[in-house]
């Protein structure tokens, strides 16, 4: 069953008196207990569509449409999209270090949306908390319940911000990079504990990435993004074996490979993603594209067939 269905999702930024399209026509569906990867170089517009989704920024313009369970979210009030928030959808940041409050214990932070929600009583939370924290693999519950993130390492810290973000046990995650502040090993850590608690509990997750080469292990399907539209979609099977639009086919070429000796050099994509001042003529990525033709100078290709591509490789 859909659990979330974005149709048309566009968001614009107005910056001195100038229109930045941001994410322009944005559509895809998450399933129950899917894991979906929304991959693209940083500033492609992933986070302005997934704020946008919630409503979490008010200073875009937004347009298209949203819907969870079938109900829609752009037309719920700010009370109504609260219920929604944290509730049904829980959200994942970046930041580990911004994203928790200094000034409130951890163990509060918790507690704070159960009691909000009148999911539990301020001592149901408490003990409902604890059991998170063993949850998420932090030894000495009760002592870091009483302590400030200060006191945490960045990798605990984000561990706690996941119990946050379960404890309500929401029936969509969304985590927006939620590795990138992060070290290698604690990185792939707190993938692993993100997969194994989604998976347990059904829980459908969206995963936001810079990093392809997260995806393979922990998505069941990817959707590549650019200048801030979908070019390519499909199951990680599809996506890593048979890609088909150029930009995702050069993207895996930058990934490092065990198959090949260490000495092989990786070779970046040349240019960089257009300004999306102005709405692109013709294919966005054709200035870096090596398979361009007059076509794609004129004329931006829709999304058919799993890619965006006036002449996708099949
Ligand atoms: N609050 C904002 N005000 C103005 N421009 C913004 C704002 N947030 C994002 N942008 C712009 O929107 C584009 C997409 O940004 P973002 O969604 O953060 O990219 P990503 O998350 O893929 O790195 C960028 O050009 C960025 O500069
Ligand atoms: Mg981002």
């Amino acid at each position: 069953m859909s659990l979330l269905q974005v149709e048309n999702l566009s968001v614009e930024f107005s910056i001195h008196k100038k229109k930045l399209m941001a994410v322009r026509g944005l559509s895809f569906e998450i399933k129950e207990g899917e894991t979906v990867a929304l991959v693209g170089e940083s500033g492609c517009g992933k986070s302005a569509a997934v704020q946008a989704l919630l409503k979490l920024d008010s200073v875009s313009h937004t347009t298209g449409s949203v819907r969870f369970c079938g109900e829609d979210l752009f037309k719920k009030s700010r009370e109504e999209l609260s219920h929604f928030r944290g509730k049904e959808i829980g959200m994942i940041f970046q930041d580990p270090f911004t994203s928790l409050n200094p000034t409130m214990k951890i163990g509060e932070q918790i507690i704070e949306g159960l009691v909000y929600h009148k999911i539990a009583t301020k001592e149901e939370a408490k003990t409902k908390a604890l059991e998170l924290l063993r949850l998420v693999g932090i030894s000495e519950p009760a002592i870091r319940y009483s302590q400030y993130p200060h006191s945490l390492s960045g990798g605990m810290r984000q561990r706690v911000l996941i119990a946050i973000a379960i404890a309500m046990n929401p029936r969509l995650l969304i985590a927006d990079e939620p590795t990138t502040a992060l070290d290698g090993t604690v990185s792939t850590q707190i993938l692993a504990l993100l997969k194994q608690l989604t998976s347990e509990r059904h829980t459908s997750l969206l995963l936001i990435t810079h990093d392809l080469s997260l995806v393979a292990s922990y998505a069941d399907r990817v959707l590549i993004m650019y200048a801030g539209k979908i070019v390519e979609e499909g199951s990680v099977d599809d996506v890593f074996l048979r890609p088909k639009h150029p930009y995702t086919q050069m993207l895996l070429q930058t990934l490092p490979r065990l198959d090949l000796p260490k000495t092989q050099t990786i070779v970046p994509i040349e240019g960089s993603p257009p300004n999306l001042f102005s709405k692109p003529t013709g294919c966005p990525f054709a200035p870096r594209c090596p398979r361009a033709f007059d076509q794609c100078k004129k004329e931006e290709p829709p999304l058919a067939n799993g890619s965006a591509c006036w002449k996708p490789n099949d």
